[in-house]
């Protein structure tokens, strides 16, 4: 017995994104509800048959979405669900993983470029008219990827796209995964998480790219930031959480390791009270590491297969999380 019917009502609840306008333009013709703010999202959940939502997600919510079967998550991490609960509701859930892969990966190596060139110092610098003079200071000038060691923990779509483009730069990739014997997805080496501390003395950069589980809440503290040289870098697309922020700050002021750019913080968006904001050492973006012209595109086309599978009676769903 088919869990959606023919005409189901598609709740939209995302700050930003054009969904129904790219369903217009689409053709794709079932009725939806545009929901700008977590507000009016609360108001309206019980008219929902069928959600697409990311942030705006709350799980206290789920006893008043009395009609809702199926969420098709706008974001590739899930950490903001609770499979126990939407079970308990009878409300499927599937991720949109691979979704934003190009865009984070593309993000990923655009601050490991921008760190490597300098190009947030270059920017200050502009915004004073200063017109910086050639650096003799190693510490201080622009460098190359090429012959650089690059660790990137978690070797998903986005991780291993990550390795890919980084390779294309001449760095060397050591990748970590879960399961290292499911294959090296483009990096030099693959070993398993549990080898971190083995490998961190080794990178000159380490990538984020992990999604945030029990596993990786605060995998990143003190001890390992120790472990990398003081020339190292730190990017984190994955999610602040995955940082022990406290510890990052305190090792970036005592030099531990030489700079963190960071997508993604702690608490988003960032308190205005957060030291990271001034610190010479922090590059930061507002989590727009995912971010894409090809967004709704990339969901809608994982939204009408899920509908197709659930609307033909079928259990298993493309990214199923739920
Ligand atoms: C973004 O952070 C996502 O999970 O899609």
């Amino acid at each position: 017995m088919p869990l959606i019917g023919d005409k189901p009502t598609i709740g939209i609840a995302h700050v930003a994104y054009r969904f129904g306008d790219r369903m217009q333009a689409r053709g794709i013709d079932l009725p939806f509800i545009e929901m700008r703010t977590r507000e009016d999202f609360a108001a309206r959940i019980g008219e929902i048959d069928v959600l697409l939502v990311s942030g705006y997600w709350n799980n206290a919510l789920a006893p008043q979405a009395k009609r809702l079967k199926f969420i098709q998550s706008i974001s590739a991490g899930v950490d903001q669900y609770d499979p126990a609960v939407l079970r308990a509701h009878g409300i499927r859930l599937a991720s949109a993983a691979g979704g934003n892969a190009n865009a984070v990966s593309e993000h990923a190596i655009s601050l490991i470029l921008a760190i490597s060139r300098r190009l947030p110092e270059a920017r200050d610098n502009q915004a004073k008219k200063f017109w910086r003079g050639m650096q003799g200071d190693f510490w201080k000038r622009e460098d190359e990827l090429g012959g650089k060691t690059l660790v990137v923990v978690g070797l998903g779509r986005i991780g291993g796209r990550l390795a890919r483009l980084a390779r294309a730069f001449g760095m060397h990739v050591i990748g970590l995964k879960r399961d290292p014997s499911t294959g090296a997805e483009g990096a030099d080496e693959v070993h398993a998480i549990a080898k971190l501390h083995e490998v961190l003395p080794r990178a000159d950069y380490v990538a984020l790219c992990c999604p945030l589980t029990p596993e990786t809440q605060g995998l990143i503290g003190t001890a390992e930031l120790g472990l990398m040289k003081p020339s190292a870098h730190l990017v984190n697309v994955a999610r602040g959480k995955v940082v022990k922020e406290a510890e990052l700050i305190a090792a970036l002021n005592a030099g531990t390791i030489k700079s963190a750019a960071l997508d993604c913080v702690e608490e988003e968006p960032l308190p205005e009270s957060s030291p990271l904001w001034t610190m010479p050492s922090v590059f930061i973006t507002p989590h727009t590491g995912g971010e894409t012209c090809a967004y709704e595109d990339n969901v809608l086309d994982f939204l009408m297969e899920n509908l197709g599978r659930l609307q033909r009676g079928e259990d298993v769903l493309l990214n199923q999380v739920v």
